[in-house]
């Protein structure tokens, strides 16, 4: 359920008018919904604790929110008040983390390619868990450890060789992806890092892919990673904690039916029914992609004689790439509807290339020049992957909370986007 509904004829973000954000911050723009961000983690969260899974010393289990999902601040802080945790794969996403104010013990730090400088913030700001992906990662974490003198939780993440998710490019959990160690070095790593001085192996971690819409391939990696849990406390290893990763789709409306919250969480405790681990989970689209919307003008509707007819919008494959990138279907939709007949169009943004191109041979409702459209479920991967492709400026981002909104990043002047290059003094 998301806060994007229309009220006499015109589409608001919970008590807003997205008209009037359109015509106060221009377009194209974001827009979050506070409610829906808290009602998706809160529905996460009892669905976990119905279930009766477990955290660390008994408490609820640790939701680290997937930052790469929606790295705004204001998004993170909403999160954070709701006890969210992060997952992290950057400095950058670990400062936004905490600037946001979710607690250092609430942080896990995943990613195959991180780097020493980025350890040792991390280890610095005393964030919970270095999830490590390979053998030379795990050398590299002792080795910072050893320099700054402080030992250092870690997971071992593991490939459990499960093929899932919406799309090649998202699927992470294959033999040949290179995110994590196989079972056979899973053993062999945990042995050696819990007799390093340096490293505190605490549990294990997997993350399948993204936009999963059935449970069985969870379940079969999670039943792997059980399996894994059991034979390396059978060596008299300590293996407390399992975070089981993020990857629940969201229905993208020409999607399968996801699975619910709680048929996910009772799936969960089903295959970890009289284990006793600590679970924790990192779920970043379940959480943000229905809370947010791309808002965008028509620029035209351009109609060939042979009979091709396109939409052009203001807002380019630079705001919003998942379609070029992925295929991706997003629902679009008037803002402000107009009676009348659907007709079929291709929706085009400006940018200069065939690839920006959000959908083909889409039935739409009447649109025309000037109208406002929102993409829909465009609120995880959506601005944290827009980029100033074509020296379009970065998409600014709104958050509304009931009555009232904020900007919460705004666009960014010409001036500003010139400002970053610099001249070398030879062309002076
Ligand atoms: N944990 C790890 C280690 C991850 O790599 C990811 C996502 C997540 C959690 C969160 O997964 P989610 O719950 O959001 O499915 N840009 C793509 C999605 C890439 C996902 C990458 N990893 C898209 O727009 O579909």
């Amino acid at each position: 359920m998301n806060h994007f509904e229309l009220r006499d004829g015109e589409m608001f973000c919970e008590d807003v008018s997205l008209a009037q954000v359109a015509g106060a911050v221009g377009t194209p723009v974001y827009v979050y919904s506070s409610a829906t961000l808290e009602r998706h983690f809160t529905v996460l969260e009892t669905a976990l604790a119905e279930a009766g899974l477990k955290g660390e010393d008994g408490r609820a289990p640790l939701i680290a929110y997937a930052v790469k999902a929606n790295p705004n601040l204001a998004v993170l802080a909403t999160l954070a008040r709701l006890g969210a945790g992060a997952d992290t794969v950057s400095e950058g996403e670990i400062r936004r983390a905490l600037a946001a104010g979710v607690p250092p013990e609430r942080i896990v730090f995943s990613g195959v390619g991180k780097q020493a400088g980025e350890i040792r913030f991390a280890l610095e700001a005393g964030i919970s868990e270095i999830n490590v992906e390979s053998e030379p990662e795990m050398r590299l974490v002792a080795r910072v450890s050893r320099d700054i003198g402080r030992r250092v939780r870690i997971a071992f993440r593991v490939n459990p060789d499960v093929t899932a998710g919406g799309h090649a490019k998202i699927a992470t959990g294959g033999a040949d992806n290179k995110f994590g160690v196989s079972f056979s070095e899973a053993e062999r790593l945990y042995a050696e890092a819990a007799g390093d001085p340096w490293l505190q192996p605490v549990g294990l971690t997997c993350h399948i892919g993204s936009q999963i819409t059935a449970l069985a391939p969870m379940e079969a990696a999670f039943g792997r990673m059980r399996d894994l849990v059991e034979r390396l406390r059978a060596r008299g290893l300590e293996v407390r904690r399992l975070d089981l990763g993020g990857g629940l789709g969201v229905p993208y409306f020409n999607q399968p039916e996801p699975p619910s919250p709680s048929a996910y969480a009772a799936m969960v405790a089903g295959v970890m029914a009289g284990l006793d681990i600590a679970l924790a989970f990192e779920p970043g689209r379940v959480i943000a992609a229905n809370a947010g919307i791309l808002l965008a003008r028509v620029l035209h509707i351009h109609e060939r004689p042979e009979g091709r007819r396109f939409v052009v919008l203001d807002a380019a494959m630079n705001d919003l790439i998942r379609p070029a990138m992925y295929d991706a279907y997003h629902d679009l939709r008037p803002v402000q509807p107009r009676p009348g007949a659907t007709a079929i169009a291709d929706v085009v943004g400006p940018v200069c290339e065939t690839g920006d191109t959000f959908t083909r041979d889409r039935e739409l409702p009447p649109l025309e020049s000037g109208d406002l459209v929102a993409f829909m479920s465009a609120g995880a991967y959506g601005a944290s992957m827009s980029s100033e492709y074509n020296s379009r400026l970065l998409v600014p981002e709104v958050l509304v909370r009931g009555e009232d909104w904020a900007v919460v990043r705004p666009r960014p002047t010409y001036e500003d986007m010139l400002s970053r290059d610099a001249r070398p003094p030879w062309l002076d």
